[in-house]
């Protein structure tokens, strides 16, 4: 608390102090500025945890100490108030708090920390999730380049809705369930950097991950369902993409809907594979700092590690396969958080010379629907701003699709 008031007391003392300096008042209080800017803390990368377990995991390792300087920052969590960092500040973590408003918030309060210069930091989310065994396994490692809010939609109880519909699930604007959402939040979906994914898939694949008895046991159970043969198959690293929800819903129609929706959403390039409660919250936080010019949305990694399957296996109870089975995923998931998070970790600091310090050039879109950091989503209705990066000074907007959309779905 007390390092905001240092500046503005300096600053201060400068400039009433000039006329004995050799500086001019303006360039005092520059070289202050410029001074303040090399105080911060400069983290080539920052882990981001939603939970203690998922923290916890990265202490006490033998690569770097995360537990070396605590930063308190303004906005945080009541519960995880510090960001944590190795001596250098090369290295950083945070617990942002599960579900998508602690998720935001938390993001939202680092990026307009003046405590750090995140402009050249990548970010990874590094988390647990449920896991869709269609695509994926319990303790598998997942990296995501799409996020989608799937949940973003009308709902009504399965016994209220018409018999042709599959689900109670109607997206937003829309009147039938596999119709294209018409009202549009701009939050439905994100698209991060693929170049930067296939580098980390690629550091993430030299780990060897961890697997439990349990884990082994409850796959098994899978194998008799053709199109769950990856839900049985050991666990690997998978290039797929994270569903989030407030809502933990669990179990085989719901786990279809929101996989249907995903396809929808992004225009069936999007393969639903883990479900979390935080990403795209995590992912609006980065945009909008993202349009401020404190981050660099090139440089964002989502890897999510699956604990537990979203749907029973054939003949199981959807609340059994929640409540009661011994899934004996969530410790090879935490595990693998770290063993195959570590290589990343470790690939982006080595190589950081040679690369990661100018970046990693996307060659796909990258940022949400709106199209709101320039370029042509490829999913979604089309860009909110021709094409064109939104500059600080957004223009009002009128009338545009998106207005014409919430009218028409009678909301807001
Ligand atoms: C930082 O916080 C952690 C726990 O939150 C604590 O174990 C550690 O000792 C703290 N580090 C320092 C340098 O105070
Ligand atoms: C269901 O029936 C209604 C009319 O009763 C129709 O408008 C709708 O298109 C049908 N199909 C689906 C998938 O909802
Ligand atoms: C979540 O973020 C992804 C990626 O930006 C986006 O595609 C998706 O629509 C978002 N979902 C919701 C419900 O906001
Ligand atoms: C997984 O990690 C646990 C906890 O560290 C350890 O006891 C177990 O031997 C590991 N198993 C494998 C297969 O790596
Ligand atoms: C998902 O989409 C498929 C193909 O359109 C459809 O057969 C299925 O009923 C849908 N599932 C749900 C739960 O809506
Ligand atoms: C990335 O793109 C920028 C702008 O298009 C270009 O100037 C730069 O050379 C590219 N960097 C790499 C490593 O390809
Ligand atoms: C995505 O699908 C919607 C609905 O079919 C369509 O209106 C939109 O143009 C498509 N977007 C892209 C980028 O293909």
């Amino acid at each position: 608390m007390r390092t905001s008031f240092v500046l503005p007391a300096l600053v201060a003392l400068l400039s009433s102090s000039a006329s004995s300096s050799p500086l001019a008042p303006r360039d005092a209080v520059k070289s202050v500025e410029a001074r303040w800017e090399e105080c911060k803390i400069t983290p080539k990368v920052f882990i981001i945890s939603m939970f203690p377990p998922e923290a916890e995991v990265w202490w006490g390792i033998p690569e770097f100490d995360l537990l070396a300087k605590n930063v308190t920052v303004h906005g945080f969590s009541p519960l995880f108030q510090e960001a944590h960092c190795t001596a250098d500040g090369e290295i950083c973590q945070l617990i942002t708090g599960e579900s998508e408003i602690n998720a935001a918030v938390t993001i939202s309060s680092l990026v307009a920390s003046s405590k750090f210069d995140l402009k050249s930091t990548y970010f990874m989310v590094a988390g647990i999730a449920g896991v869709n065994p269609k695509v994926a396994t319990l303790g598998s490692v997942t990296f995501a380049r799409y996020a989608v809010q799937v949940a973003l939609q009308y709902e009504f109880d399965i016994r209220d809705i018409p018999d042709n519909f599959t689900t109670g699930y109607v997206p937003q604007g829309s009147t039938v369930p596999d119709e294209y959402p018409q009202s549009i939040y701009g939050t439905e979906v994100f698209e991060v950097n693929a170049d930067l994914r296939s580098l980390a898939v690629g550091f993430a694949s030299a780990a060897k991950l961890n697997d439990s008895a349990d884990a082994v046991a409850y796959r098994a159970n899978y194998l008799s369902t053709p199109y769950y043969a990856a839900g049985a198959a050991a666990p690997s690293v998978v290039e797929c993409d994270v569903a989030t929800s407030d809502v933990y819903y669990s179990g085989t129609l719901l786990s279809e809907a929101m996989e249907n929706y995903t396809t929808l959403v992004t225009n069936g390039s999007g393969i639903y594979c883990s479900t979390a409660q935080e990403d795209n919250a995590t992912l609006e936080a980065l945009l909008r700092g993202a349009v401020s010019g404190l981050v660099d949305f090139a440089r964002i990694i989502v890897m999510r590690t699956a604990s537990d399957m979203d749907r029973p296996y054939a003949g199981e109870a959807a609340t059994t396969n929640l409540f009661w089975a011994e899934q004996g995923g969530f410790e090879p998931a935490i595990q693998n958080i770290y063993l195959a998070g570590v290589k990343v970790v470790e690939g982006i600091i080595g190589g950081w010379e040679g690369k990661f310090a100018k970046g990693v050039n996307a060659t796909n879109y990258i940022g949400d629907i709106f199209g709101t950091l320039g370029g042509a989503p490829d999913f979604g209705p089309g860009s909110e701003f021709n094409d064109n990066p939104v500059k600080r000074s957004l223009k009002a907007r009128g009338m545009g699709k998106r207005g014409a959309a919430m009218l028409k779905s009678g909301r807001q």
